[in-house]
């Protein structure tokens, strides 16, 4: 069979690519994806038809999709994940390594036939607005209209790509399928995958910026521009040609004069970038404004006057479900309302969605993730905790004005943040910017709480470390490299709403009160605000932050404030042995910041206490 596509471009290279992957997957079939709404509707109605979707109550969610996933394929799979670069040693210690060769021929024994039977598609995108100078274009070659539908939603797709690509634009060739090829008369299943884990394959093939994902049909396994292209393939990119690729939101604040600043802030998955993003400033903050441009990725490029400047490479947002409400974010709920697709949530009997944590009472009855009756007396939640749904992001209520500005936004600050459940403070500043480097370099956030004593802390490094592309410790001497060439660099944060008190209790409210926090990092890049020298950093008295509408003591304020001296040597000392793993790739400067941590804890008092 021929793959044509020459009436929709004349880009040889691409026409040649899509001949030769169909050539090795075989296909019955293959359709080039014109992004338009007929085609998202034509290929939802098919899915309705074969049972990967059901079509959720129009009154109540209109234009939307239920879709339920094998239960073997509800996550990424980091022990899947490659990183094929010529070297291990590019890779680093953090990565899976093979030989790209060697993975090569693995793959090339993989994706033999394995489209026999289903369609391919060819879905052209654009990560960032078409034509801005800091996106780029991606084609997906895939098995799955599932996966055609959530990258209409999740990038600019179709056509218009291919006309901004042009006869020798420069594209990222990804290629996915389920991996499972069908016989002649076998019937499909509603949620096609490889069920085997050990036959799932994510590779990146760094130096020749490619992509082949096998196996899986779930998120970032499958919509390749986010993860894969977004993040593992950009952060070599922007090594390469020196610019940032990171796993960050993107917020605008605007005070009530009128001032606008922009912050970035990487949390690790699951710890709250899109409750962030999506902010209202609370009750005591009449006049100020919050603003999204992203929730998950940003891509930053300094500008000739020197200013750094993001976009949002996505088009859509694709967050976890379970715990989102009208309380906890309610511009997600917004956001949700009409033409999403909802993936491994409950069903309710009206044809809505449910999950844990959504206002109200719970459903007396719903059929579960898994396609099951549920009840509330049952041990097992109705919805799988990393069920997501998939919204375009221009109807979220509070989206930037300028969320689609090819230009991007100027970025003030940087803000890092994991789940600590001690020690570490509310918020802290970094003293210059190596310093706030190696507090982004060290960056942990809990798994789970051990019962007795420490709590073990995963190190996720710039919240990157299922997503950086190379040797980790070379993507921190990239950043290192940032200071000295003449921007205009953001100042750098640190922040943890998750510290707890002896009862195993958050002490700090979250969420909107985060609003609190900040403002105080605004009013820091405005140089409006004092603060004072702690171990760990910069940090704000209680009088420095604005506590109007909320009723917070000083106290309580120490208890999220205060340093235990214990707990910043055990911190230095475990630093020392995570970095001990990069060997010669470590920046030197990075071990000076470690040593001069340590050396603040040594002279500090048993507790260090905030003034006031
Ligand atoms: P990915 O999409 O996986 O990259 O993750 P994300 O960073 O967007 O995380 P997500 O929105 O899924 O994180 C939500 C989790 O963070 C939920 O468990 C929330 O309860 C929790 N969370 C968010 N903000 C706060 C906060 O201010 N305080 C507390 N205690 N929890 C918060
Ligand atoms: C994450 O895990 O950080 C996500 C979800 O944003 S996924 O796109 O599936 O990687
Ligand atoms: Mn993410």
């Amino acid at each position: 069979m021929t793959a044509t596509g020459r009436d929709r471009t004349s880009n040889a290279k691409l026409l040649a690519w899509v001949e030769e992957i169909a050539g090795i997957c075989k296909p019955d079939s293959v359709y080039w994806c014109d992004g338009s709404k007929e085609e998202y509707d034509r290929l939802s109605q098919q899915m309705v038809d074969s049972g990967t979707y059901i079509r959720l109550n129009p009154e109540k969610r209109p234009n939307s999709y239920l879709a339920r996933s094998h239960p073997s394929d509800v996550a990424r799979v980091e022990e899947r994940t490659y990183i094929c670069s010529k070297t291990k040693e590019e890779a680093g210690p953090t990565n899976n390594w093979m030989d790209p060769d060697e993975m090569k021929t693995v793959l090339k024994g993989v994706f033999d036939g394995c489209m026999k039977g289903r369609t391919m598609y060819v879905i052209p995108f654009s990560m960032g607005p078409l034509g801005s100078p800091i996106a780029q274009i991606g084609i997906e070659i895939t098995d799955s209209p599932y996966v055609v539908c959530n990258m209409r939603i999740m990038t600019r797709m179709g056509q218009k790509v291919l006309d901004v690509l042009g006869p020798d634009g420069f594209f990222v060739p990804t290629v996915h399928s389920v991996g499972m090829p069908l016989q002649p008369g076998q019937e499909d299943v509603p949620w096609p995958c490889e069920g085997d884990i050990s036959k799932k394959y994510i590779c990146h093939f760094p130096e020749t910026r490619e992509i082949w994902s096998y196996g899986s049909g779930y998120g970032g396994n499958a919509l390749l521009g986010k993860k894969c292209l977004a993040l593992r393939i950009a952060s070599v990119m922007a090594r390469d040609e020196g610019w940032l690729a990171e796993h960050m939101l993107i917020l605008g604040l605007e005070s009530p004069k009128g001032e606008k600043t922009y912050v970035a802030a990487a949390f690790p998955s699951a710890c709250g970038k899109t409750n962030l993003a999506m902010i209202l400033p609370p009750q005591g903050f009449e006049g100020w404004k919050a603003s999204t441009i992203g929730d998950d990725i940003a891509w930053i490029k300094p500008a000739p006057d020197g200013s750094l400047r993001a976009i949002n490479p996505e088009y859509g947002f694709f967050g976890v479900a379970p715990g989102t409400s009208y309380d906890s974010n309610p511009m997600a709920m917004d956001s949700i309302k009409a033409n999403s697709i909802f993936t491994n949530v409950a069903l309710t009997d009206d044809g809505d969605v449910w999950w844990e944590g959504m206002d109200g009472p719970k459903p007396s009855h719903a059929i579960d993730w898994k396609g099951n009756d549920w009840t509330p007396d049952m041990d097992h939640p109705a919805a799988h905790p990393n069920a997501r749904f998939t919204a375009p992001a221009g109807q979220c209520p509070t989206i930037d004005p300028a969320w689609e500005d090819p230009q991007g936004v100027a970025i003030d600050a940087f803000i890092f943040g994991g789940r600590l459940s001690k020690t570490f403070p509310l918020v802290y500043e970094s003293r210059d910017w190596k310093h706030g480097v190696f507090m982004a370099a060290t960056m942990g956030s809990e798994a789970t709480a051990a019962a007795i004593g420490q709590a073990a802390i995963r190190r996720d490094p710039f919240a990157m470390l299922p997503f950086i592309g190379y040797n980790m410790a070379d993507y921190w001497g990239h950043w290192l490299h940032m200071e000295g060439k003449g921007y205009k660099l953001p100042k750098i944060f640190r922040v943890n709403w998750f510290r707890k008190d002896e009862n195993g209790k958050f002490i700090w409210p979250g969420f909107g009160q985060n609003m609190r926090v900040l403002k105080w990092i605004v009013d820091r890049v405005s140089g409006n605000a004092d603060a004072v020298e702690s171990p760990f950093g910069l940090m704000p008295r209680y009088e420095d932050i604005t506590w109007a509408g909320l009723d917070f003591t000083r106290d309580k304020y120490h208890g999220i404030m205060d340093i235990n001296r214990q707990g910043l040597l055990a911190e230095a000392a475990e630093i020392k042995q995570f970095f001990a793993t990069f060997g010669d790739h470590l920046p030197d400067e990075l071990e000076r910041q470690r040593k001069a941590l340590e050396e603040r804890a040594g002279s500090a008092p048993e507790v260090w206490k905030m003034a006031g």
